[in-house]
């Protein structure tokens, strides 16, 4: 600034240095202390009238402006930059015994040269997943940036890193005249999703993960474009520097100075003295992997006393000193060999992928999930393709795209077929629906061995030993058509079954016996009527208590109740009136329609005709020996003590409210017992409502029809009366 200054310049000097202070401050307090002080749109206007300021007074411009971060011009190719000190690569250590190697020759090196190994300590520290650079800031202000390339000669990335928010374009404090910061630039995964969102909204083509999202981001030509990705940076270690100062004398004590004097370092570190402490390291940091807000590949163990580097030397391309202990990959190439289908329960057609095996995520997979039609056309998957296997921490292995470069001539595109495969019947995709679906039901083995299989597991009627070999027999063999014939089985049939020996046949035969005693709640989970999971089975079992009651319920009175109940609250909660209960919360409109679906199919019928004849799902009260009376009827002694009369025959109740002294499940057993029914819903078939303490909106339905509301000593009294006629 030669030139006699423009008249107020000095000003509008002062108040550029202020702004571009305030400003880095910002950008300080966001990208390395992880800690905003003002909101984006705070930053934004500083930073526009920092712009407007800079334009009207271009004899202020400096190149560690933030403003500058926006982008300098495009360049045609980038320039060559040679490292002063080159930028080696790690070894990788993958198992326990690789460390302990490890931290033998670095003891043995150290000891050769005379150095007291019992003082060793190492530095262990995050391996980020993404591309190094070095930074290079002269009288601290950041001069030149570049690529690793190949160790020896990188690309001049200058314009593209200055974009970056998380590098310091002034460092703080004093800083020896040359420094040269090496560390990674990489994605955080929530900007990453943020950015490949935006890319499929302007139909460009995805990233396939961050890694790949920030190299490509800071090899734009067009720093103008780079500035728009959502970069980051870590240091992790240091490049050339100028002799003028002395900097820490351990690696820890280094990167603690790095966030001192502005540049973002990696939080979770930890000095270990020993491999049992690295390893330890490696397995907490394992754990926390998935919370972290960015990739990392393992972890870098290096040794801390900066000064024994060089004593320790080298091999090869790598230093002796650090070591990288990588985590098993999450993602491996692999080829799509085929496409099956899978026939689900209730006849889903599902695509799986058969890949060639291939280890990924510390497990072997053989197959994928490619879940439906749909996702199979969006990720354009051909059989013989190359494919991008992924499995994360505990996640299923997915297919997460096909390597499209790598198509071979005679990849095939896969149609989903019209028909099942296992059965032959008609599939269909319903409108509106991603699934085809298999139309034959249980005819379809495929679907009798998977509704087995459900009814079989321990949270339904738990049959213990009844695995997918036993139940693919017995369906092959025709031996079971539906779950009610497992009760008919005799010994000698089980004892046909390849290699079920006499004492396995045997404890199956026992295990089937027992799991009549199943709980109605579990028996109306088992029998797999869609949408009905092991919570709304809860809800019904408790409200109707037996699986007939279900399925004769007035369903069509309940929604209208339902509705009703709803739409009076809807009034009533703004003005904050007394609220109606709603009946049976929780089982929706689409869960009652399954239900009469289920009940309408004749077949179902006799399904759980065959069940009670087998003792399965019976009604408490017409369990042998009242079962349930001499188990539950405890606290009242009136259910084991009433002799069964017939005096509620043909009766249709309601019950409502807490009945004193009688559990809801003792009342409809005490119905039951006596010839009555029990419904959930008030309708103009119901003959009484039995209303206890706080009895719901059935009340009101009741008064509406003219239905009769008794107590339950009305009803002790109704059951008496008869028995004394008799
Ligand atoms: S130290 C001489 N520390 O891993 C040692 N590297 O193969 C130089 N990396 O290219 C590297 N996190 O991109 C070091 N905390 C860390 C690292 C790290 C990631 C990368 C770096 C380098 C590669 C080593």
């Amino acid at each position: 600034m030669g030139d006699p200054a423009p008249e107020g310049s000095s000003q509008a000097g002062a108040a550029i240095d202020t702004l571009r202070r305030e400003l880095e401050r910002h950008n300080h307090a966001y990208y390395v202390l992880d800690a905003p002080l003002i909101p984006d749109a705070e930053y934004d206007r500083l930073f526009h009238e920092l712009v407007a300021l800079e334009a009207a007074h271009p004899e202020w411009a400096d190149p560690a402006s933030p403003t500058q971060r926006v982008g300098g011009a495009a360049v045609g190719a980038f320039g060559q930059v040679r490292h002063v000190v080159p930028m080696l690569s790690l070894q990788n250590a993958f198992d326990d015994q690789d460390v302990v190697g490890f931290d033998r020759r670095v003891r043995e090196a150290a000891g050769a040269v005379g150095l007291d190994v019992s003082l060793l300590r190492y530095c262990a520290e995050l391996k980020f997943d993404g591309l190094a650079v070095s930074l290079l800031y002269v009288d601290g202000r950041f001069v030149q940036g570049a690529t690793r390339g190949d160790g020896q000669v990188g690309e001049d990335v200058t314009a593209n890193l200055r974009t970056v928010r998380a590098i310091a374009l002034q460092l703080k404090g004093p800083v020896p005249k040359r420094l040269e910061v090496r560390g990674e630039v990489l994605m955080f995964r929530r900007d990453f999703d943020r950015l490949n969102q935006a890319q499929a909204a302007r139909g460009d083509k995805p990233f396939v993960n961050p890694r790949n999202a920030a190299a490509g981001s800071l090899r734009q030509l067009d720093p103008a474009l780079t500035a728009q990705r959502p970069l980051r940076f870590f240091a992790y270690g240091l490049g050339e520097s100028s002799p003028d100062m002395a900097l820490p004398a351990s690696h820890a004590a280094l990167l603690d100075w790095f966030a001192e004097i502005g540049l973002p370092v990696g939080q979770t570190r930890s000095t270990c003295a020993d491999t049992e402490a690295l390893l330890n390291f490696y397995r907490g940091v394992g754990m926390a992997r998935a919370q972290l807000p960015y990739d990392i590949d393992g972890v870098v163990y290096k040794v801390d006393q900066r000064d024994w580097h060089e004593a320790i030397g080298f091999v090869a391309r790598a230093p002796r000193f650090a070591v990288a202990h990588k985590f098993a990959a999450e993602e491996a190439l692999t080829e799509l060999l085929g496409i099956d289908i899978q026939v689900g329960r209730t006849g889903v057609l599902t695509p799986v992928a058969r890949l060639r095996p291939v280890f990924v995520g510390g497990v072997t997979v053989t197959n994928a999930t490619l879940h439906n039609e749909d996702e199979l056309s969006r990720k354009d998957l051909l059989i013989g393709d190359t494919v991008v296997v992924r499995r994360a921490g505990d996640v299923i292995p997915e297919v997460v795209r096909a390597v499209t470069e790598r198509r071979p001539p005679d990849a095939r595109r896969f149609v989903m077929p019209t028909h099942c495969p296992v059965c032959g019947s008609l599939a269909v995709r319903e409108p509106g629906a991603a699934a085809w679906r298999c139309v034959a039901g249980l005819y379809c083995k495929a679907q009798r061995k998977q509704a087995l299989l459900h009814f079989a597991q321990r949270r339904a009627v738990d049959i213990d030993g009844l695995g997918e070999r036993i139940v693919d027999q017995l369906v092959d063999l025709d031996l079971v058509q539906t779950p009610a014939d497992l009760y008919f089985l005799d010994a000698t049939a089980l004892a046909r079954l390849d290699r079920l020996g006499e004492k396995s046949a045997a404890n199956l035969a026992a295990a089937i016996a027992s799991s009549r005693e199943a709980t109605l709640e579990r028996v109306l989970f088992a029998l797999g009527i869609r949408h009905v999971g092991e919570e709304i089975a809860r809800i019904l079992a408790a409200e109707f208590g037996a699986i007939d009651a279900v399925l004769d319920a007035d369903w069509p009175a309940i929604l209208e109740a339902k509705a009703l109940a709803q739409k009076h609250n809807a009034r009533a909660r703004p003005r904050g009136e007394a609220l109606m209960a709603v009946p049976l919360e929780g089982v929706g409109p689409e869960i009652i329609a399954s239900i009469q679906a289920f009940a309408a199919e004749p077949h179902n019928r006799q399904v759980i005709g065959r069940l009670w004849q087998a003792g399965v799902g019976l009604p408490p009260a017409v369990l042998p020996n009242n079962a349930l009376a001499a188990t539950e009827g405890a606290g009242t002694g009136q259910l084991s003590d009433d002799a069964p009369s017939r005096a509620l025959e043909g009766r249709t109740i309601v019950i409502t409210g807490t009945l004193p002294g009688f559990s809801r499940h003792e009342a409809e057993a005490l119905i039951r017992q006596h010839g009555g029914s029990v419904s959930g819903s008030v309708s103009g078939k119901t003959h009484f409502v039995l209303a206890g303490d706080q009895p719901g909106s059935k009340i009101t339905k009741a008064q509406q029809l003219g239905v009769p509301v008794i107590s339950i000593d009305q009803l002790q009294g109704m059951i008496r009366d008869d028995g004394q006629e008799n």
